[in-house]
């Protein structure tokens, strides 16, 4: 290099440590140390040199953060170190059955604990080596995740380079969270809407939906932060290796000296009372905090004995996130309506004066049926608790009888349906009302036909409310089989559709023609016939054919299809409509292929399992997927328990099921084991 070279080489990389300095400054420590100005001044000159001297271009300069090209799809990564979930606590007793467990275990009367406010983000996982970025990636089902670097680079609070890469081991893998600032998120929400584009419901899901961008561009233009919550160390041993921190706290300080962004409110406790105080002093500074956070997470620090603990299949034994309670607020009841649903059941939908609840805007919310308004006695212009719990749904808890006015309108079940004027039974021993007039009512046509496109069942990716809508209304679609005679011209002239959109949607269509017996049955929508009767049925009869000549009795041979299911299936088999209907489904190029008749019950044969709290489906709707899977459920927790399923709000079960050392799965490990059957064997 000529000596010109060697000084610009010198100048590009001094300003890329002063401007790398500046963000660990500013992310990490938040105390900048100079202005904005002088630090745009720093990175334009650096811009300036490598655009004259493309050769001093590297990877890690903070200037490539942005720049890389649009991706077709995230390439799966398979995680080095499974990327694990925790344990919930929802109240002080099980916190202190927790702090219970871990003194017990590790033979010590008070126990030191890392406590961390639980961000409410996005879990990632950055692979550093040699000290430089190479690889971000989702959770995915902990397992495998997504490759998400070309949208990570672009956040500036995640180095692309370690503060003294020379310290760091050869291969460092963190773990943290990325999430978006309360205040970035309103600004964000604000400008989508006035340009009429997409708003997201909560921060978290912005923060999905941004990771989920294959511009990073798109990625970079939002207001993206990480914190770091952890380190795997995926170095073989050496002697960096053996110098690392051996309690968690000091590699938290480790990877802040690396200039990677820790929570500030990150503590040490000891022992419960600690513990509890911790909690109650973020549930005070929570609304200051300009991120999300849905709990604490308390992890036994000493990194020796974590290991000495060791993990279940989900989650760590030394650690626990204590949730905070869910958010309540007050509302009035508008006005409420009935929403006609696929089997033409009536739900009563509560229109509430909007209010923000954990973070979330709620305007309408189910009542779920009548016998529920009539025990909570909900009446219009009443004022309500509404309750959210995470993820969960809202719901009104209760009415509060002090503020009702004079004059409150009861609810009744309409006579006629309010969307086809149709009319309205309510059988004997069903909680719900329902139009009669089945597919002659639009509403039961829209959500058979949104039912049938649905990923479990067809899965055409695209049809969705607004589509099915303009589909009906435009008498393009009167019945699921005219899909597969839709045309992109058609398509393309419907309101928010491009001419790709339509090429799209065509193809999705195209490649449903050949579906599997046990999607194709649950597509039509029979009652009573969920996906796993309807993988059960595929299992015994092979064949449509066969199952649409088989009689109750062979039905009801079949496991968990009793008489009413039976009596369902046979009736929708032997109406001609139909039969016309899968006929002219199989004219338009349907093909359902035949299964492997097998004996075999399923995936979980001999396991047992045991269900508590509340789940987002309903308890009976659980059981049955795990016995369609083979498994059988009980009612008591034993040593012979397989694992206990725990939604929010588990109680005793929960309690002796870590008592007898049964492992516990929560709602997402459910829905793994369910819906990946093979994977769970
Ligand atoms: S530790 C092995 N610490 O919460 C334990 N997780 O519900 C791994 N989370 O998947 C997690 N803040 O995405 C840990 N301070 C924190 C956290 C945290 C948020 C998330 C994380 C995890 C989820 C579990």
């Amino acid at each position: 290099m000529t000596p010109v070279a060697v000084s610009l080489a010198r100048r590009a990389a001094r300003l890329r440590r002063q401007i790398e300095e500046h963000n660990r400054r500013y992310y990490v420590l938040s105390e900048p140390s100079v202005s904005d100005a002088e630090y745009d001044r720093l990175f334009r000159e650096l811009e300036q040199l490598e655009r004259a001297h493309p050769e001093l271009v590297v990877a890690s300069s903070p200037t490539r953060r942005v720049g890389a090209a649009p991706q077709t799809h995230f390439a799966p990564v398979a995680h080095v170190l499974p990327m694990l979930s925790l344990e919930n606590a929802f109240d002080r007793a099980e916190m202190k059955a927790f702090d219970a467990r871990m003194s017990e275990r590790l033979a010590r009367t008070v126990i030191e604990y890392s406590a961390e406010p639980k961000i409410d983000g996005v879990a990632v996982s950055l692979l550093y080596r040699a000290g430089e970025l190479a690889r971000a990636a989702t959770r995915g089902d902990g397992a495998t995740g997504e490759d998400v670097t070309a949208n990570v680079r672009t956040i500036r609070a995640v180095p692309l380079r370690l503060a003294a890469p020379a310290e760091a081991p050869p291969m460092l893998e963190v773990r943290g969270e990325v999430y978006m600032s309360k205040k970035g998120y309103a600004a964000f929400n604000a400008a989508a809407a006035r340009r009429g584009e997409k708003t997201f419901a909560n921060p978290r899901n912005a923060t999905s939906g941004s990771l989920r961008q294959l511009d990073p561009a798109i990625a970079a233009a939002r207001p993206l932060a990480f914190f770091c919550y952890g380190a795997e160390h995926v170095a073989a041993a050496d002697d960096n290796a053996a110098a690392f921190p051996d309690v968690h706290t000091d590699v938290l300080a480790q990877l802040a000296a690396w200039g990677l962004p820790v929570c500030p409110h990150a503590a040490v406790v000891r022992g419960l009372d600690e513990c509890l105080a911790y909690h109650r002093r973020m549930i005070e500074v929570r609304a200051e905090l300009d991120y999300e956070i849905d709990g604490v997470v308390y992890k036994v620090n000493r990194i020796a004995w974590q290991r000495a603990l060791g993990v279940r299949a989900r989650s760590p034994r030394w650690s626990i996130a204590y949730k905070f309670a869910p958010e309540e607020r007050t509302t009035v009841v508008k006005a409420v309506e009935f929403q006609v649903g696929r089997s033409g059941a009536l739900t009563p939908v509560a229109r509430l004066e909007p209010v923000v609840v954990g973070g979330v805007t709620v305007g309408n919310t189910s009542l779920h049926n009548m016998d529920e308004v009539r025990r909570k006695d909900v009446r219009v212009g009443d004022t309500v608790v509404v309750r959210r719990a995470g993820d969960v749904i809202p719901q009104v808890v209760r009415v509060i009888a002090e503020h009702r006015p004079k004059k409150t309108k009861k609810i009744a079940t309409p006579r006629k349906c309010p969307v086809c004027g149709g009319k309205v039974v309510r059988e004997e021993g069903e909680v719900a009302a329902r139009c009669i007039e089945s597919l002659r009512c639009p509403a039961q046509r829209k959500e058979a036909i949104r039912h049938f496109a649905s990923r479990l069942a067809m899965d055409i990716d695209g049809v969705g409310e607004k589509l099915v809508d303009q589909l009906v209304a435009g008498g393009h679609v009167e019945d699921v089989s005219d899909l597969y005679a839709l045309d992109e011209k058609t398509l393309a002239a419907l309101e928010r559709m491009g001419d790709k959109s339509a090429r799209n949607l065509i193809a999705a269509i195209d490649r449903s023609r050949s579906v599997r017996l046990e999607r194709f049955l649950y597509a039509l929508g029979i009652r009573e016939v969920g996906e796993a009767m309807a993988a059960a049925l595929a299992r015994r009869f092979g064949e449509l054919e066969r199952l649409m000549e088989a009689d109750e009795e062979a039905l009801t041979d079949v496991r968990d299809v009793g008489e009413v299911a039976a009596s369902r299936l046979r009736a929708f088999f032997d109406d001609a409509c139909n039969r016309k209907l899968i006929a002219r489904l199989q004219a338009n190029g349907v093909r359902v292929q035949k299964t492997e008749v097998t004996d075999e019950p399923g995936p979980l044969v001999g396991n047992t399992y045991v269900l508590t709290g509340t789940l987002s489906i309903p308890r009976g709707e659980a059981k049955k997927r795990l016995q369609a899977l083979g498994a059988k459920v009980t009612g008591s927790v034993t040593s012979k328990t397989t694992a206990l399923i725990a939604g929010e709000k588990a109680g005793s079960k929960l309690a002796q099921a870590q008592e007898l050392g049964v492992e516990v799965l929560d709602e997402d490990a459910f829905a793994t084991l369910t819906t990946r059957p093979s994977s769970a064997a």
